[in-house]
């Protein structure tokens, strides 16, 4: 086993194919354990900071009960409630933070502010979204595919619609487990091209196969699994309607999802906005497993505080 204790996690391209396969198993191990009500107190008298500066339902609940499962405590605090909300330098709240608590989350939606952070931080400091990156959400879509569809290596998840976060973490997750991942996305919303060839340079070590396509038909061929979000992220919402009539046509619909596996799995991060990025038919139908989904942040997010933390 690798020990991962003290790093931080911004982008699962900083881990390597070992670790993240590590950090999964250890996910499905605490799941286990929880199912049984076997004891799991791996952080008794530990404290996770969670710092907010944009709503959330799965990531503050999962991450919050995950630490009072593992024994720990964790803190919601607001950025409005924050001294940073009123411009107390990141480098002063990361240095005092880090004499506090023993691990610090942070959604923003400035990658450079998590990475600014981390940088002053002398604990792990985990991404909970950014505008560049998901990788917990990430993980958890791994987890699920591997109940649904045993293996990842060799699969293929196809993501429809934009190029954003949660796009760029599904091929970095992909690179890193030999899973194929294809991103369709309409002109001017594809996935950061900088962040793509990351991912594909990570790819070369496991052979997953990473595409970036305008062609939403073509790609969903052979997929095993489907995947979309929202048409206008966090911090993008003033750009709904242009978004809303560029993405149309990469609605995931029931039409669009014949071309994949009969057997596909559907995935979304959530929130979901039916009749927009999905129709009702097929994130509410036989091939989604969306709650799973969701639970699995749980189970790997306490996979991740117990492997960096201790
Ligand atoms: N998927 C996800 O991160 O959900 P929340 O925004 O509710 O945390
Ligand atoms: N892409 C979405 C994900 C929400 C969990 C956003 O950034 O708002």
């Amino acid at each position: 086993k690798t020990k991962l204790t003290g790093k931080h996690l911004l982008t699962l391209l900083d881990f390597t194919p070992t670790e993240v396969a590590q950090l999964l198993e250890e996910a499905k191990a605490l799941k286990a354990a929880l199912k049984k009500g076997e004891p799991h107190t791996l952080l008794a008298g530990k404290s996770l900071g969670m710092i907010f500066e944009n709503a959330s339902t799965r990531t503050r609940v999962s991450f919050e009960v995950g630490m009072t499962q593992l024994g720990g405590h964790a803190l919601f605090l607001s950025s409005r409630d924050l001294q940073i909300g009123r411009g107390e330098p990141v480098k002063d709240t990361a240095n005092v933070l880090s004499r506090y608590v023993d691990a610090i989350m942070i959604r923003t939606n400035s990658h450079k502010k998590v990475v600014e952070f981390a940088k002053h931080s002398s604990v792990p400091v985990i991404n909970a979204l950014t505008d560049a990156f998901h990788p917990c959400q990430a993980l958890a879509d791994a987890l699920t595919i591997m109940e649904h569809k045993g293996t990842l290596a060799g699969k293929k998840l196809v993501y429809i619609g934009d190029g954003n976060n949660v796009a760029h973490s599904l091929l970095a997750v992909g690179a890193k487990t030999g899973m194929d991942v294809t991103v369709a996305s309409p002109k001017g919303y594809e996935v950061d091209q900088a962040i793509f060839a990351k991912a594909q340079e990570a790819a070369m070590q496991t052979g997953a196969k990473l595409v970036s396509t305008n062609d939403p038909e073509a790609a969903v061929a052979d997929a095993d699994v489907l995947y979309t979000d929202v048409w206008a992220s966090m911090g993008y919402e003033q750009e709904q309607t242009s978004r809303a009539e560029a993405l149309a046509p990469y609605q995931v619909n029931h039409k669009l999802a014949k071309g994949a596996k009969d057997d596909y799995l559907f995935l979304h991060c959530l929130p979901a906005h039916r009749g927009e990025e999905v129709t009702a038919d097929v994130i509410d139908g036989s091939h989604s497993a969306i709650y799973d989904q969701a639970e699995n942040r749980l189970h790997v997010q306490k996979a991740i505080l117990a492997a960096l933390i201790r």
